[in-house]
This record gives structure tokens, C-alpha cells and sequence, in this order.
């Protein structure tokens, strides 16, 4: 673990780790996959103005995130089945995030349920809802939230409907699964997984299993979620979550200006710049390329936070220099679990800290309220 420098060495130990199908389904973007390239190249585009024989002495990277004071901007962001990574992956996430001082969220799809991860952390956590079909059961997945002392609620707004990502249905993660031998055989191939999975004690989908009406098992899970997410989902409905809730409530998923307007018409304490990580609309345009005009449009009503592509401290700064108030990682800290659980969360969280902390002294500044436009040498956005 020590070995790893970047988020990229994290990424090719955790190809090692986990298995094929589990690997594939965090590291994949919908269809041709052509967003999720873009939201990682379009960072790239971007240049940093250096300086020289600046104070550089007494830096800090600590600021708020919708309210909570975090060590420094950036957040782990909802990922589904994060406990098939590593055993008890929510746990260890959120356990690593609270040790490095940032907030961790849990996704609705989540393996180990919202009372799982509550009786296993100090910090509250956030909860990221996805509104099914089935109100009475969102309801009651809002109310869990709350009793379980959930500090703000992510709603996220682009998955109505499901983009397809062709590895998931190759590796039978399709609706309903279909596992085959070879399958198995690539679970088998992954001795360190499996005698994990073994050990673990959580219920699978624990937000879900038990909880929504005639779902038991994994397959009727499956044909429920299927059937669940809300194609007719309107901005009323974030009205009725927003009251129902009563607390911080975070928009993600919002991508295009005039959207941005009708999140801000919300009263919603923030929203999140996403594509879903080029998970849903294939074709979309990169989150930081949308992060300027959406910050242009609405940052001086509601806070603006991003992510998608994000795979160093050096894209963090870039992301707050173009108006982010806060990032969110994805992908980067799911490699870290894979490679090593809950160190190798926290280690993907290290390896940023640093990043962040050098590129912003190289640029000539002391804390994250000088990441502005000031340091930026070139951007197309
Ligand atoms: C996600 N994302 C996501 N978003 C959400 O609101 N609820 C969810 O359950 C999930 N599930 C999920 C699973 C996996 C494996 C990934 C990679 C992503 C999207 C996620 O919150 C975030 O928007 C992206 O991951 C950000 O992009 P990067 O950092 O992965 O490039």
C-alpha cells in the first residue's frame, strides 16, 4: 500500500484485488463511455499560473462544506455497491473519511444499510437519496436518515432512468443478474475478496432488503429497483423532499444553466455540478467545463460544488479556482477501498491532501479562500 503515489497506482492494485465484474462497474462510463474519458481529460486542459519567492509558510486547506467545517474541500461522493469493492465498504469509507476530517455519503444502493454505518462512525454522515416510485418508502428511508443523525441530504436528480454501461450487462450485472461459471471462476481468482465477503456479517442493500414492499433477496431486489426510479420525478417533488427532510438538502446531478436557476429556486443549500461520473447522459459535456457557467449563474444564491474526473489534489485546485466551492471523488477513493479497504480509502485521501497542499503553495498561495481565478494561467471553460 505504501508504494502508491498517485491515485493511478491505487487504481492498478485494485484492478489486482477486486473482482472483474466489481472492478469494471466502478471504473465504467454508459455506452461509448465518451463523457466519463472527457470528464477526467478536460482537467488536463486546464493550466496553472506558477509563482516564485512567495511566503509560503502557514498553509491551511480547511474550509466548510454546506456548513460543516472539513480539513479540506473535497468529499467522498454516493457510490452504489461500495460494499462489493471490500467487504464492509461503507463502514471502512466512512470510517477513513472521519479520520481524515471529510464528509462521506452514503448511496441509497448502498451494501451496508444507513443504521449499519451509524453504529459503526462518530461523525454524522450524509445520506444521498435516489426517489423511487414508492413514496411511502422514500418516506420512510428520509425518517431513517434523520434518526440515524444524517447531517444533510444529497437528492440526486439524473438518474430517472438508468444509462446502460455494456461491461455491467457483459459481467452479469444485469436485471436480473445472470452469473455464469466464468463468473464465478473470476470471484474465485480473488482468494483476499472472497475470505472477506465471508467474514462479514451485513444484510446486502440493507436501505432496500426488508425494507421496500416484496423485496427479500437480490433478485426481487433487482427486478424492483428496475421498476422503481421515477421516470414522471418533478421539481415539485423536491419541494415535498426539501420539507419532508428539514434539514441541509445538497442537489446533484445538475449539469446545465437553466437547470442550476430551477435549483437555486429550490432554497436548497447546495448543488452539485455532475454527470454522474459519465455514468448517465453519454455525450454530455464534462462537470468542469459546466462548473464556470453554472457558478456564473447562480453561485451568488446557492453553493456550487462539483464532481466527476477528479483524480488529484492538482484537479481540485483547478475545480475551486473555476468556482467550486467543494469537491466531491467517486472513482478515487473506490480504488483506495479496493486496494486496501479502509486504509487504502484513507490513503487515496492522503495522496490528495498532499497534492492539494503542494500545487496550491506552488501557485503561490496559503489557503483554499486564494484558490480564485487569480491562479489560473489558461482555461478553455
Ligand atoms: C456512482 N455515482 C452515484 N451517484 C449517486 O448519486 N448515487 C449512487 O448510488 C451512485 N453510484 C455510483 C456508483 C459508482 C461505482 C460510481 C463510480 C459512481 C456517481 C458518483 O456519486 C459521482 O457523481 C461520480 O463518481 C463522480 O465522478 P468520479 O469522481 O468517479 O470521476
Amino acid at each position: 500500500m505504501t508504494q502508491a503515489l498517485d491515485i493511478a497506482d491505487l487504481k492498478k492494485k485494485a484492478r489486482r484485488r477486486v473482482p472483474k465484474m466489481f472492478f469494471d462497474y466502478a471504473d465504467s462510463g454508459s455506452y461509448t463511455q465518451g463523457t466519463y474519458r472527457a470528464n477526467e481529460a478536460d482537467f488536463q486542459k486546464i493550466k496553472l499560473r506558477q509563482r516564485v519567492l512567495v511566503d509560503m509558510t502557514n498553509r491551511s486547506l480547511e474550509t466548510t462544506m454546506v456548513g460543516r467545517a472539513v480539513s479540506m474541500p473535497v468529499a467522498l461522493a454516493p457510490t452504489g455497491l461500495t460494499g462489493m469493492q471490500h467487504a464492509d465498504g461503507e463502514i471502512l469509507a466512512a470510517q477513513a473519511a472521519e479520520e481524515a476530517g471529510v464528509p462521506f455519503t452514503l448511496s441509497t444502493m448502498s451494501i451496508c444499510s444507513i443504521e449499519d454505518v451509524a453504529a459503526h462512525t462518530k461523525t454524522p454522515f450524509w445520506f444521498q437519496l435516489y426517489v423511487m416510485k414508492d413514496r411511502d418508502f422514500v418516506g420512510n428511508l428520509i425518517d431513517r436518515a434523520k434518526a440515524a443523525g444524517c447531517s444533510a441530504l444529497v437528492l440526486t436528480l439524473d438518474l430517472q432512468i438508468l444509462g446502460q454501461r455494456h461491461n455491467d450487462i457483459r459481467n452479469g450485472l444485469s436485471t436480473p443478474p445472470k452469473f455464469t461459471p466464468k463468473h464465478i471462476l473470476q470471484m474465485a481468482t480473488r482468494p483476499f475478496w472472497c475470505l472477506d465477503m465471508l467474514k462479514t456479517q451485513r444484510r446486502t442493500f440493507g436501505n432496500i432488503v426488508g425494507h421496500a414492499k416484496n423485496v427479500s433477496d437480490l433478485s426481487s431486489l433487482s427486478t424492483w429497483t428496475a421498476e422503481q426510479f421515477d421516470p414522471q420525478l418533478s421539481w415539485k417533488d423536491v419541494a415535498w423532499i426539501k420539507e419532508r427532510w428539514g434539514g441541509k438538502l445538497i442537489l446533484k446531478g445538475v449539469l446545465d444553466v437553466e437547470d442550476a436557476k430551477m435549483a437555486a429556486e429550490t432554497g436548497a443549500d447546495a448543488l452539485i455540478v455532475s454527470n454522474h461520473g459519465g455514468r448517465q447522459l453519454d455525450g454530455a459535456p464534462s462537470s468542469i467545463s459546466m462548473l464556470p457557467k453554472i457558478v456564473d449563474a447562480v453561485g451568488d444564491r446557492i453553493e456550487v460544488h462539483m464532481d466527476g474526473g477528479i483524480r488529484s489534489g492538482q484537479d481540485v485546485l483547478k475545480a475551486l479556482a473555476l468556482g467550486a466551492k467543494g469537491t466531491f471523488i467517486g472513482r478515487p477513493f473506490l480504488y483506495g477501498l479496493g486496494a486496501g479497504g479502509r486504509d487504502g480509502v484513507k490513503l487515496a485521501l492522503d495522496i490528495i491532501r498532499k497534492e492539494l497542499d503542494t500545487t496550491l503553495a506552488l501557485c503561490g498561495k496559503r489557503v483554499i479562500a486564494d484558490a480564485t481565478s487569480e491562479i489560473i494561467a489558461e482555461s478553455p471553460f
